[in-house]
């Protein structure tokens, strides 16, 4: 882990109530997310001209600083007086681009892109949608992974009716009646990924929920290059889970993941130091992804592929 992520999240575990640090850590186990991106081992080119080293990108139509997102979390005034309004500022002065939680402590302002469950009451998941839209969100990203909470967790936050009944039909409604381009966060599998793509996916996010919801799954840097094999290319495909330093990061883009994004590394930060613990958290993973970028013989993120990993 970097050594800043690493200091913003003891600095976090000494301020938060205990209840509060038991909710974020939930499902977390042991480590074995981590471990699988760390267990990747590299093969560096030698000899190419470093001297700068671009991370930028654009992604579906949105130019970024960097590949390194802010997954979608809930209830962030649980860890900052600011809620997701400090996260926002931090994520927009990084450079970055937020997924706001469906479960935000605060309606969507700014830009960025939102999360999305679907509830029973389709009427009242599409108004959340259209808010966000109408208050700027450039994209969806639908949750397919929680029909309902997963056992991993606890207290009074069952206050949303998820939908069990929702299907891959729900990505077409969503995007047919909102204009907005809907990835799918969650998937894990080949023939999911085609499933989505086929019922009208803009994006796939390669997502466990950070073994929030069933639990055993696969850590996503192993499922990361199935979902990518079956996508060949059509649309960007995002994972999270576990990524802690600029060489987790690389590893993802090396098995060609378009971007990466973060959960409890920014809730950490936001909880150590409101934006400016976000922003130095996204600035750090950045300028970390740069530094190993350049050691690997990268220039820029084009120069990433699987080639990389041995
Ligand atoms: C406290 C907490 C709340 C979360 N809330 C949401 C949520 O509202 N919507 C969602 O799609 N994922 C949610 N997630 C899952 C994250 O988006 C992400 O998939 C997971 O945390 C793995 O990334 P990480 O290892 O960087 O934390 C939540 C995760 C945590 C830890």
């Amino acid at each position: 882990m970097l050594p800043l992520l690493a200091a913003q999240e003891s600095r976090a575990r000494e301020v938060l109530p205990t209840e509060v640090l038991a909710w974020v850590l939930d499902g977390s186990g042991d480590g074995a997310f981590e471990g699988a991106w760390r267990s990747l081992r590299l093969r560096p080119h030698v000899l190419r001209d470093v001297t700068s080293v671009d991370v930028a990108l654009d992604l579906l139509g949105t130019p970024l600083g960097s590949p390194i997102l802010v997954g979608p979390t809930a209830f962030h005034d649980r860890l900052h007086p600011a809620a997701e309004s400090a996260t926002a500022a931090g994520a927009r002065a990084a450079g970055s681009l937020m997924v706001w939680s469906m479960r935000a402590s605060r309606p969507f302002e700014g830009t960025g892109w939102w999360q999305v469950y679907v509830l029973r009451n389709r009427q009242a998941t599409l108004e959340h949608c259209l808010r966000a839209r109408d208050a700027g969100a450039s994209a969806l990203v639908l949750t397919g992974d929680t029909p309902y909470l997963g056992t991993a967790r606890r207290g009074p936050l069952d206050d949303l009716d998820q939908a069990p009944d929702a299907t891959l039909d729900d990505i077409g409604w969503l995007a047919a009646e909102t204009g907005l381009p809907v990835l799918v966060k969650g998937v894990l599998r080949r023939d999911d990924a085609l499933d989505c793509l086929r019922a009208g996916a803009a994006g796939l996010v390669v997502s466990n929920h950070g073994g929030r919801q069933l639990s055993r799954t696969v850590p996503t840097a192993e499922a990361l290059p199935e979902v990518v094999d079956a996508v060949e290319g059509r649309v960007p495909v995002l994972v999270d889970g576990g990524i802690r330093s600029g060489l987790d990061v690389l590893c993802a883009l090396a098995l060609g993941a378009s971007a990466v994004l973060v959960g409890k590394p920014v809730m950490w930060a936001l909880a150590s130091d409101g934006a400016a613990g976000v922003e130095a958290c996204l600035r750090g993973l950045s300028d970390d992804l740069a530094f190993v970028m350049g050691l690997a013989g990268c220039c820029s993120l084009a120069d990433v592929d699987r080639s990389l990993l041995a």
